[in-house]
């Protein structure tokens, strides 16, 4: 069997930072019955490090590379495991070519969880773990740049709601296997 066809069961998040990845992939693993990954949490269980921490001490070059380590690990499990996983990604994995190189290759589906810019800055406005939210200009300016790699993505839906509704949207594009009774 191939690579793509074992792991075809893998449904990504991807998004800027603030457009709900984790929350909505939990709320969507659970309405699936499928296994939830967040990906920034298992670099901090697998580092024991925050993500800031990680970004202090390390630089984001190493912070890239563990990325990779624990997106290449997830993906395995799937596949050892036989169980199909919803995983969220973090804002800028799919901005790394060798994760893509790595998702496309397994099969993943990838879906944006597109937001406007204003409502990202106000959700993360109230959040200190993100190292890369410095102040506005900057936060629009990557955003800016981040587009292009979102626009890579199978589906986009528009996130700009509660985390219910955006399941639901997702649900409605009929990437998940139907269950028959
Ligand atoms: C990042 C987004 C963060 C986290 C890290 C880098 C990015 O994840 O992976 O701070 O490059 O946009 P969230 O998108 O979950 O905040």
């Amino acid at each position: 069997m191939t690579l793509t066809a074992r792991s075809r069961r893998l449904v990504c998040l991807i998004g800027f930072m603030g457009s709900g990845k984790s929350t909505v992939a939990q709320f969507l693993a659970r309405q699936v019955g499928w296994q939830h990954a967040d990906l920034d949490s298992r670099i901090i269980e697998a580092t024991g490090l925050s993500i800031p921490e990680i970004f202090l001490r390390m630089g984001e070059p190493e912070f890239r590379r563990i990325e990779h380590d624990a997106l290449a690990r997830v993906i395995g499990e799937s596949i050892e495991q036989q169980k199909p996983r919803v995983i969220s990604l973090g804002g800028g994995t799919t901005t790394q070519p060798q994760n893509v190189a790595l998702l496309r290759e397994s099969g993943a589906v990838l879906i944006w969880l597109q937001c406007p810019v204003e409502k990202l800055l106000l959700r993360c406005a109230q959040v200190t773990d993100r190292p890369l939210f410095r102040d506005e200009a900057s936060f629009r300016r990557l955003y800016q740049e981040r587009l292009a790699f979102y626009e890579l993505a199978d589906y986009k839906v528009d996130s700009n709601f509660k985390p219910q509704r955006v399941v639901e949207q997702i649900m409605a594009l009929g990437v998940f296997p139907k269950v028959t009774a």
